[in-house]
């Protein structure tokens, strides 16, 4: 995986201590250097393997602030999903505020760092369980389904709609996040092609050096 660092972040006044990738290009390197040297340098099998999931993005930060201003009230005992969610802060703020939660993703790094991220910040209710969108079957009966910045290539959109329709409890919500990348309006499409109602509002979270603004979606069942 290559050198971690631990940091602390605060969203919405919930403070968590990540582990995450000390340098995400020198990373990258290591997955292509090992590729060439195995023979392999197909770019799906470099993408697969990309460490993407080891960076705090800026929609992971506006997810996570989202989440944490559901408050314990709004998240307790409640169900949630995570997908694609690499560092998961938004699963581990859900977690610390009582929600039982299952975090995805497909990378092959992220169990081991998510389990010493929840055990460092001591939410032991987070779970995890691999999930490919573009394989696997989607668990259903959540109440809250939760993706930042997963529909970044345009096979995904219609992947993590198809997810989130299936995810979703009766009464159920999802909120995306995106730092609008060019597949957003077509997860907005797709959405609404299967009868799910879109609010959006934009958040404008720290992107060190500087801020980002990051769209923000919910979704429920029209
Ligand atoms: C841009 S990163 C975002 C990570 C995290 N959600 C965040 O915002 O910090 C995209 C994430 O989607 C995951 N991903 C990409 N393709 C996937 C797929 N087919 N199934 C599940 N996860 C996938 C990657 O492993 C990575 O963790």
């Amino acid at each position: 995986m290559g050198p971690t660092a631990v940091h602390d972040e605060v969203f919405s006044g919930v403070r968590l201590a990540i582990e995450r990738l000390a340098d995400e290009g020198q990373a990258l390197e290591a997955v292509a250097a090992a590729l060439a040297r195995e023979g392999e340098v197909d770019d799906a099998r470099l993408e697969e393997l990309c460490p993407y999931f080891g960076v705090i993005w800026p929609s992971a930060r506006a997810l996570a602030e989202a989440v944490a201003d559901l408050g314990r009230a709004g998240l307790a005992r409640r169900r949630v999903l995570e997908l694609g969610c690499g560092l998961a802060a938004p699963s581990l703020v859900a977690g610390l505020l009582g929600a039982d939660v299952l975090a995805t993703d497909y990378h092959p790094d992220v169990p081991a760092l998510l389990a010493r991220n929840a055990a460092r910040n001591g939410a032991p209710g987070v779970r995890y369980q691999a999930l490919d969108l573009r394989r696997d079957d989607v668990p259903g009966g959540f109440d809250l389904v939760l993706a930042a910045d997963v529909a970044y290539v345009p096979d995904l959109p219609p992947r993590v709609v198809r997810a989130i329709d299936l995810a979703l409890a009766p009464g159920g919500r999802a909120l995306i996040s995106d730092p609008g990348r060019p597949c957003l309006q077509a997860l907005v499409d797709l959405a609404a092609a299967r009868g799910l109602r879109c609010a959006l509002e934009v958040r404008t979270v720290a992107d060190p050096p500087r801020t980002r603004d990051v769209f923000v979606l919910t979704l429920t069942r029209g």
